[in-house]
C-alpha cells in the first residue's frame, strides 16, 4: 500500500494542506524508550488484530483472514487488502506465534485460507491459469477484484506471500503437522514460486506503487523466496526445478543495483534511487545464520551499512524536524528524499526499518564474533565512532564492544523518533509531519504496527529462522534474465487441527519426503473451515526439560555471570540465589557463558543475567526482563536459549 495512485494522490495532497495544524497527541518522550516499547508492542499487536477481518474492531466487513492496510476510508482510502502489506504483517505475526503466542493460530490459518481464495480471483492483472493474476497488488476486503486504475502488476507480492507461508509451513513440519504443510501450504506456495520464476525479469510497479521498472526490494525478496522455496519443496516431498534454475539468475541481477556507494532502488523513476526500499529489502532478507555477505546484502554487510548511511543522510536536510542533528544520531526518515506524497514526510515504518537493520547487524556481529570495517563501510562506522578505522575487530577487543554499544544507541535513536511522534495512546498512522511532527495520512496503519513488533524483536535478539542465504550467495559466471515455467493450480485446502500445539502424535520431519495421511481436504472457496482434532498417542511429554542458557558476554578476570529469574529454580529474583554460568567454553573469539538447568516443562518465566564483579557488586542487564517458556513437547527433553548481554 502507500501512495494512492493517479487522481487519489492529488486529492490527498490537497487535503494535507488543510491539516498541518492537526492536534499533536505525542507524549514528547516523557517515559524511557524501554517502558514506551513495553506498552507500544501491546498496542501494536492489538492494532494489527483490529485490522484483520472478520473479528478485528476496524475490519468487521472484511472476510476472515483479510488484512486491511488501515481503517481509513477517505483521505486516503486504504480500506483494501494489499498482498504485500498482508504478507509482511503475517510474517511478524508468525514470529510472535513461533515465540510462544500460539493463540495466534486462528489468525494465521484464516490468512492462509484467504490467500488460497485470493489466488483464484481473476483481476485486471490476469488470472491464475497463466499465473498473471498473482501480480495484482490489492483486492476489495470481500476478496473481490479491485477494478479501478492502479499501478499494476506489482511482482513483490507473490514472493512475500511465499516467504511467510514457507515460514509457517516449516513450523508445521517441525511440530508434527507435515500433512497440513503438504495439503494447505504447498499448493499456494507452488503458485507463487511459479509466478516468481516465470515473471521476475519483467518490470512492474515498486512497493510504493509509483515507479514501473525493475526494483531492488522486489528482486531481493524474489531471490529469497526461490531459495527457501526449493528447500521447502523438498521438505514436503516435492521439488521446484524452476526455483533452482532462476534463483542464481536473480542473485546475479541483484548485483547490478549496487552503485558503488549505495543500493539503487529502481532501474526507472528518474530519481536518485536512494530509498527505504533497499533498507526494507535488507531486513526482509536478513538471515541470522549468514555472515556479513555483500552478495545477499545482509544487514551487517559493508554494502548495506554504506547504504544505510547514504539513505538516512539524505533526509537530514529535507525535513526541518532534523535540523541540527549530527550524523551518527538517529533522524526522521521517509520513503525517499524526492517524495511529494502529502508533501513528502517521514514514515514510521521507515524509521523502524532503519533501526531494525542495525539490530540485525548487531546480532550478526555477535554471532560471528567479529566486526569488519572496510573502505566501503568506513564512513558508516566513523559516524558512530570517530576513531573507527579499516580492520577486523574480534569480540575480545574494546573496539568491538564500543561499536556494538554505539550501534545500539544509534539504532535506538531511530525508535526514539517514533516514540516522540506517536500519539499518547500509542496509535501510529503512516506518516508524521516533517515540520510539526504531527501524525499524517492513514490512521492506525497495519504496517506501522508490524514494523514496531519486528524492530522490537530484533532489538531483543529474537530472530527469524534462516532461509539459507549462506549457501545461496554464489553468483554464476554468466547471467541471463530469463524465466522458467512452474505449475499453477487451484489450492484445494483445508481443514486445520483444532489447536496447534508443540505436543502432537506425529514425528517431526524437516527433510525428506512425507506421506500424506488421511487429512480431510475441503475446498477453500467456501467461507467455513472444517476443524479436525488430532489425537495424541504413545509419545509422552516430559515433565522437565534441561534448558541450556548460552549468554555471549565479554568479561574480565574476576567477573562472573549468573542467571536470576522469577521462578524458584532461578532464585526468585534474589541475586544471592542466582545460578552461576560456566566460562569453560569461553575463548577470545567466543565469549560464551552457559548453564544447563532442569526446569518444569511449559513454565513461563522472566529472567535476566547479572554480572558479579570482583568487589562483590552486582551489575544487572538493562531492561526489559527477558521471558522464556520451557518447551512442553512430545519427547523434547532438552532446549537451548541463546542470548547476548544487554
Ligand atoms: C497473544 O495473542 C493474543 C491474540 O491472539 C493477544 O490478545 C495477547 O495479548 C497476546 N499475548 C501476548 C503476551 O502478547
Ligand atoms: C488513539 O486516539 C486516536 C484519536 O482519538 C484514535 O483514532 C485511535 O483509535 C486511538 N488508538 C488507540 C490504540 O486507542
Ligand atoms: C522485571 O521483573 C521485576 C520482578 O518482577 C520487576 O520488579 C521489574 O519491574 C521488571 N522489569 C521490567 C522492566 O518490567
Amino acid at each position: 500500500m502507500a501512495c494512492l495512485f493517479y487522481s487519489s494522490c492529488a486529492l490527498a495532497l490537497a487535503w494535507s494542506q488543510t491539516v498541518l495544524a492537526a492536534p499533536d497527541l505525542s507524549p514528547r518522550a516523557t517515559v524511557s524508550l524501554e517502558s514506551w516499547l513495553a506498552t507500544e508492542t501491546a498496542v501494536s499487536l492489538n492494532g494489527i488484530l483490529d485490522n484483520i477481518g472478520a473479528s478485528g474492531a476496524y475490519a468487521q466487513s472484511a472476510k476472515a483472514g483479510v488484512v486491511i492496510a488501515s481503517p481509513s476510508i477517505s483521505d486516503p482510502d486504504y480500506y483494501y487488502t494489499w498482498t504485500r502489506d498482508s504478507a509482511l504483517t503475517l510474517k511478524v505475526i508468525t514470529d510472535v506465534f513461533r515465540n510462544g503466542n500460539l493463540s495466534l493460530q486462528t489468525i494465521i490459518e484464516e490468512y492462509v485460507d484467504a490467500q488460497a481464495n485470493l489466488q483464484t480471483v481473476s483481476n485486471p492483472s490476469g488470472s491464475l491459469s497463466d499465473g498473471s493474476g498473482l501480480g495484482e497488488p490489492k483486492f476489495n476486503v470481500d476478496m473481490s477484484a479491485f477494478t479501478g486504475s492502479w499501478g499494476r502488476p506489482q511482482r513483490d507480492g507473490p514472493a512475500l506471500r511465499a516467504i511467510i507461508l514457507i515460514d509457517f509451513g516449516n513450523w508445521l513440519i517441525d511440530n508434527g503437522y507435515s500433512t497440513y504443510a503438504i495439503s494447505n501450504i504447498w499448493p499456494i506456495v507452488r503458485n507463487d514460486l511459479s509466478y516468481v520464476a516465470e515473471y521476475w525479469s519483467q518490470s512492474g510497479y515498486d512497493l510504493w506503487e509509483e515507479v514501473n521498472s525493475m526494483s531492488f526490494f522486489t528482486v531481493a525478496n524474489q531471490h529469497r523466496a526461490l531459495v527457501e522455496g526449493s528447500t521447502f519443496a523438498a521438505n514436503v516431498g516435492a521439488s521446484c526445478s524452476w526455483c533452482d534454475s532462476q534463483a542464481p539468475e536473480i542473485l546475479c541481477y541483484m548485483q547490478t543495483f549496487w552503485t558503488g556507494s549505495y543500493i539503487n532502488a529502481n532501474t526507472g523513476g528518474g530519481r536518485s534511487g536512494i530509498d527505504a526500499n533497499t533498507i526494507l529489502a535488507s531486513i526482509n532478507t536478513f538471515d541470522p545464520e549468514a555472515t556479513c555477505d555483500d552478495i545477499t546484502f545482509q544487514p551487517c554487510s559493508a554494502r548495506a551499512l554504506a547504504n544505510h548511511k547514504v539513505y538516512t543522510d539524505s533526509f537530514r536536510t529535507v525535513y526541518s524536524l532534523n535540523s541540527g542533528i549530527a550524523e551518527g544520531v538517529g533522524v526522521a526518515v521517509g520513503r525517499y528524499p524526492e517524495d511529494t506524497y502529502y508533501n513528502g514526510n517521514p514514515w514510521f515504518l521507515a524509521n523502524l526499518a532503519a533501526a531494525e537493520q542495525l539490530y540485525d547487524a548487531i546480532y550478526q556481529w555477535n554471532k560471528i564474533g567479529s566486526i569488519d570495517i572496510t573502505s566501503t563501510s568506513l564512513a558508516f562506522f566513523q559516524d558512530i565512532d570517530s576513531s573507527a578505522a579499516v580492520g577486523t575487530y574480534s569480540s575480545s577487543t574494546s573496539t568491538f564492544t564500543d561499536i556494538i554499544d554505539a550501534t545500539k544507541t544509534y539504532a535506538d535513536g531511530y525508535i526514539s523518533i517514533v516514540q516522540a511522534h506517536a500519539m499518547t495512546n500509542g496509535s501510529l498512522s503512516e506518516q508524521f509531519d516533517k515540520a510539526s511532527g504531527a501524525e499524517l495520512s492513514a490512521r492506525d496503519l497495519t504496517w506501522s504496527y508490524a514494523a514496531v513488533l519486528s524492530a522490537n524483536m530484533r532489538r531483543n535478539g529474537i530472530v527469524p529462522p534462516s532461509w539459507g542465504a549462506a549457501s545461496a550467495n554464489s553468483v554464476p559466471a554468466s547471467c541471463s534474465t530469463g524465466s522458467a515455467t512452474g505449475t499453477y493450480s487451484t489450492p484445494t485446502a483445508t481443514s486445520w487441527p483444532s489447536t496447534l500445539t508443540s505436543d502432537t502424535s506425529s514425528t517431526s520431519t524437516s527433510t525428506g519426503s512425507v506421506t500424506t495421511t488421511a487429512t480431510t481436504i475441503t475446498t477453500t472457496t467456501t467461507t467455513t473451515t472444517t476443524k479436525t482434532t488430532t489425537t495424541s498417542s504413545a509419545c509422552t511429554t516430559p515433565t522437565s526439560v534441561a534448558v541450556t542458557f548460552d549468554e555471549i558476554v565479554t568479561t574480565s578476570v574476576g567477573e562472573n555471570i549468573y542467571i536470576v529469574g522469577s521462578i524458584s529454580q532461578l532464585g526468585a529474583w534474589d541475586t544471592d540465589s542466582a545460578i552461576a554460568l560456566s566460562a569453560s567454553l569461553y575463548t577470545t573469539t567466543n565469549h560464551l557463558w552457559f548453564a544447563t538447568i532442569s526446569l518444569p516443562a511449559g513454565t513461563t518465566f522472566e529472567y535476566k543475567y547479572i554480572r558479579k564483579n570482583s568487589d562483590g557488586t552486582v551489575t544487572w542487564e538493562s531492561d526489559p526482563n527477558r521471558s522464556y517458556t520451557v518447551p512442553s513437547k512430545c519427547a523434547v527433553t532438552t532446549a537451548t536459549e541463546s542470548d547476548t548481554w544487554r
